[in-house]
């Protein structure tokens, strides 16, 4: 693999390459790093405090050994919103990463940027009591007890790393939608298997309570193998409960499976538009359970189907 690319700058956008119109706030860079975590009020640290108990109860039987070791090792349960100065200097001295504040979402070219030099970008505010259980905007909870604590992993914070310089070539393939979708399958709703059990090492899952119990309870979605090629073809859900998951054997098979093979091949045989509907299971799948689909089928969110 060749690294003719600058990790160390921000990547140019292509005039040609779609990402999100975001609108940055006045007075950022454009790094769009906030200069400082924001001070939280006592209600707000309340509201960590909440959101973790509720996530402890289900972590236990669901979430993978690593991430358990993660949470316990950044002491992320100390109470109220962890200091992104503190969790820095110990998962600095683990995997040599940091964690850095952001107003918002960010565009992706940027966000590459900061995972390719092992920063990991998360929002500097936490959802309010009305949002309690669901918020689409990725907030500091989601951030740092979804995706922190798996950082201190070697393996898996290779891959991080790996996928934001990944997506420099997406960028000069013009094929940002296909990295999205292995980050979406991957690192926000990845399930591993571990002595034969599932569990769940994504972000999107372990942050919220449902969807922690239909991924890997729920006889509605599919789960499938992880197929890279196949993955970066298949559309996926934004703001809802996923129809597929995509299961890994270790982080060590994910790696390999990505950063070891390089991505011109499938960019140079991608058609711009998802080729898979998400709740397709394929006959080259190897599926775990071929889903009912039914929760899909009801409507989904908002059609107050059950999560089943
Ligand atoms: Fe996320």
């Amino acid at each position: 693999m060749t690294h003719a690319f600058d990790y160390t700058r921000i990547p140019e956008l292509p005039a040609s390459v779609f990402v999100a119109p975001l609108k940055k706030p006045a007075g950022l860079a454009d790094d769009w790093l906030e200069p400082a975590q924001r001070k939280y009020g006592p209600a707000e640290h309340r509201i960590w405090d909440e959101l973790y108990a509720r996530q402890m109860q289900l972590m236990p039987g669901h979430a993978c050994r690593e991430f358990m070791h993660g949470l316990e090792r950044l002491n992320l349960g100390r109470g109220g919103v962890p200091d992104f100065n503190e969790i820095s200097e110990e998962l600095k001295s683990l995997t040599g990463w940091t964690v850095v504040p952001v107003p918002m979402l960010i565009p992706d070219h940027v966000f590459y940027y900061h995972l390719a030099n092992r920063r990991f970008p998360a929002g500097n505010f936490i959802r309010s009591r009305e949002q309690f259980d669901y918020i689409q905007e990725p907030d500091v909870f989601h951030d740092v007890f979804g995706h922190v604590p798996l950082l201190t992993d070697p393996v898996f914070a290779r891959y991080m790393e790996a996928y934001g310089r990944a997506g420099w070539k997406a960028l000069k393939y013009n094929r940002l939608k296909a990295l999205s979708a292995l980050y979406w399958y991957t690192v926000e709703f990845g399930l591993i298997l571990e002595d034969d059990q599932l569990r769940i090492y994504g972000a999107g899952i372990l942050s919220g309570p449902t969807e922690t119990v239909f991924s890997i309870e729920g006889r509605s979605p599919n789960r499938i193998h992880l197929n890279v090629d196949r993955v970066m073809r298949t559309d996926y859900t934004i703001s809802d409960l996923q129809a597929t998951y995509f299961v890994i054997e270790s982080f060590r098979e994910l790696f390999h499976l990505t950063e070891q093979r390089g991505f011109e091949p499938i960019y140079e045989s991608l058609a711009p538009a998802f080729q898979y509907a998400k709740t397709a299971a394929l006959d080259t799948d190897h599926v775990y359970h071929r889903g009912t689909q039914e929760y899909e089928l009801r409507g989904g969110r908002g059609s107050g189907a059950r999560p089943i």
